[in-house]
């Protein structure tokens, strides 16, 4: 038997956050997502938490499991080789309901870095060619499926609202190694302060609880690298 541990809060009716334990006889074969949802449907429908694609897509699900952010749909109860889980909202982000955090501050950055393609010349009849080696280059962030399990990691995130945060500046790495895209100077110019690139402490919680395994730690290692290439090749 797991007793699973879960945070409650309704910040419209309660004074302050509760955890209720639920026991779930049989784990075998279940993700942490198929237990909240036999939670919700055979022992308290008041329960409230996100889901989509239930197949590690949508990155709708990232919850705090056992004080780890990882996607519910994604983490096989029994392989956690623990008898109690407690289930917590992604830390960071105030709580609308139980383990739904309202992400409007993770848009607003992520929407803040022009997160799409940009370039400068026409439009192509077809497609923009690029070479396998030139695709290389973004392949793992462009993994990402912004569930926001790296930035909510980060412990400069949580005090400091203007901080970029990894995935957003991992959004920003994806553009800059794109050889299609013709904004570099300006991307660069946008991190290149003290709430982007040099914010970052290099703590590592980002790599370590990316569900994609993205190197985000090294995205903003490679930013760097570039803002300080570009300045030292300005001074010769
Ligand atoms: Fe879509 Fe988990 S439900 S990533």
């Amino acid at each position: 038997m797991v007793k699973f541990r879960v945070f409650r809060f309704s910040p419209e009716k309660d004074r302050k956050p509760r955890y209720v334990d639920y026991n779930i006889e049989d784990t075998c074969g279940l993700t942490v997502l198929d237990a909240l949802k036999l939670i919700k449907t055979d022992m308290d429908p008041s329960l409230s938490f996100r889901h989509s694609c239930r197949s590690a897509i949508c990155g709708s699900c990232a919850v705090s499991i056992n004080g780890k952010n990882m996607l519910a749909c994604n983490t096989q109860v029994d392989a956690l080789g623990k008898s109690r889980v407690v289930v917590e909202p992604l830390p960071g982000y105030p709580v609308i309901n139980d383990l739904v955090v309202d992400f409007a501050p993770f848009f607003g950055q992520y929407r803040s870095v022009q997160p799409y393609l940009v370039s400068k010349t026409a439009p192509p009849e077809k497609e923009r060619i690029q070479s396998v080696e030139a695709r290389k280059k973004y392949d793992a962030p462009a993994q990402c499926i912004m569930c926001a399990a790296c930035t909510t990691s980060c412990p400069i995130v949580w005090t400091d609202d203007k901080y970029l945060g990894p995935a957003a500046l991992t959004k920003v790495w994806r553009f800059v190694a794109d050889s299609r895209d013709d904004i570099t100077d300006e991307r660069l110019a946008m991190v290149n302060n003290e709430y982007g690139i040099w914010r970052c402490h290099t703590m590592f919680r980002c790599a370590e609880a990316c569900p994609k395994e993205i190197d985000t730690t090294e995205a903003i290692e490679n930013l760097r690298r570039e803002v300080l290439k570009r300045a030292f090749s300005r001074r010769r």
